[in-house]
């Protein structure tokens, strides 16, 4: 039995949080998690937005699933996923893009993987006032963190047997950080002649990504960029309900969905745990109990083929729990099948 450390989040965090523990009991997956509640419900309670113990646990087990937390604009705590990510130099944020056929969208036979740096950049928290009108956003690009990350991306493209890698940048503008990023990315690039390497400029980027995105194939870039433009393609295969995501370290890792805290439907019980569930899939597969993964996957297709039991945002009209409780008759009946 492997111990993994579980965020529960808020808004809408507790309910899929919830059908994600219900469909890994169903499908006997051999984790046992260590359940945290963070956030600012949490800090109005004990006053730590993150109790002591969740980073403790963290550091004994490596491993984190963890829902979406609420992060205050404009003022209040820094985002408690950026925390989270800097604490432990989760460098590699890899969001995968891939259609589901039971998902209408103009744009079938999408299949895109970002790479997005995840601890410099404009999120490095260098900010300065200098008057009440004039506010510094300090950019934070170096050649040590760029290289990681790029080798990170090359190196997914050879295991997946991926084509291309295309980095994405503002180097024409930037022409210093975004510029060192881009000679960094061609340096790498060198050691993996298999694999085609291309850069955009991003603006083009997403133009390109909405004209004609089965051009693209593993995607590298930024922090900021990447933020923006995994968010563009998680709309090209239906929205950020379908969009799971890793954040890998040297020796430890978080996984969790793209989306935020969604407090428009919080408590409402309509909303999707997808992206939820296929995050601690890929998490699965890190801990390599990939055949489970497997059974959830299959599971979440057939119940999406069906169309029967799917949330409001992907056109369905059934709750979170109608849905989970379908994924785990279907988990139940294969698990049948297989035994
Ligand atoms: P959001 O991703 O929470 O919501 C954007 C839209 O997508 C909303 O209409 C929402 O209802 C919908 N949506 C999101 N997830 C959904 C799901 N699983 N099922 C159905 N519909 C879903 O983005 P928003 O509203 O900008 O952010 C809300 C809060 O979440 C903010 O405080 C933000 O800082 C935080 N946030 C947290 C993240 C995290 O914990 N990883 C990531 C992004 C935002």
């Amino acid at each position: 039995m492997r111990t993994v450390t579980f965020f529960k989040g808020d808004g809408i965090g507790p309910e899929i949080s919830d059908a994600v523990m219900e469909i890994f009991a169903a499908a006997q997956v051999p984790v046992k998690f260590e359940i945290f509640n963070v956030g600012e419900a949490e800090y109005e309670r004990n006053g730590k937005l993150i109790p002591d113990a969740a980073f403790a646990s963290f550091e004994k087990t490596k491993v984190l699933l963890k829902s979406p937390i609420t992060t205050p604009i404009g003022k209040g705590f820094r985002s408690l996923n950026v925390t989270m990510r800097m604490k432990y130099d989760l460098y590699a944020n890899v969001r995968p893009a891939k259609s589901n056929p039971a998902v209408e969208t103009p744009f079938p036979n999408t299949d895109i993987v970002t790479f997005r740096e995840n601890t410099e950049d404009l999120y490095a928290g260098i900010e300065e006032k200098i008057s009440d009108d004039e506010m510094h956003s300090i950019k934070v690009i170096t050649r040590t963190k760029s290289e990681r990350i790029i080798r990170a991306a090359f190196e997914y493209a050879v295991k997946n047997h991926r084509k291309k890698v295309t980095c994405v940048h503002k180097a024409n503008i930037m022409k210093l950080s975004d510029g060192l990023f881009l000679s960094v990315f061609y340096e790498i690039a060198a050691f993996y002649p298999q694999i085609e390497a291309k850069d955009m400029i991003v603006d083009a980027t997403c133009m390109n990504l909405v004209l004609n995105p089965k051009q693209f194939d593993v995607l590298v870039m930024e922090n900021l960029y990447g933020d923006i433009v995994s968010d563009l393609t998680s709309g090209l295969i239906g929205g950020v309900g379908l969009m799971p995501s890793a954040n890998l370290g040297k020796d430890m890792a978080m996984f969790e969905a793209v989306h935020g805290s969604a407090p428009d439907i919080a408590g409402k019980g309509i909303a999707n745990p997808t992206a939820l569930l296929w995050s601690a899939c890929m998490m699965l597969d890190y801990i390599s109990l990939s055949d489970y993964a497997e059974i959830i996957r299959r599971a979440v297709d057939k119940v999406m083929m069906d169309g029967v039991f799917t949330t409001p945002d992907i056109g369905g009209k059934s709750s979170t729990m109608a849905y989970t409780s379908a994924i785990i008759h279907e988990v139940k009946r294969i698990m049948e099948k297989v035994a």
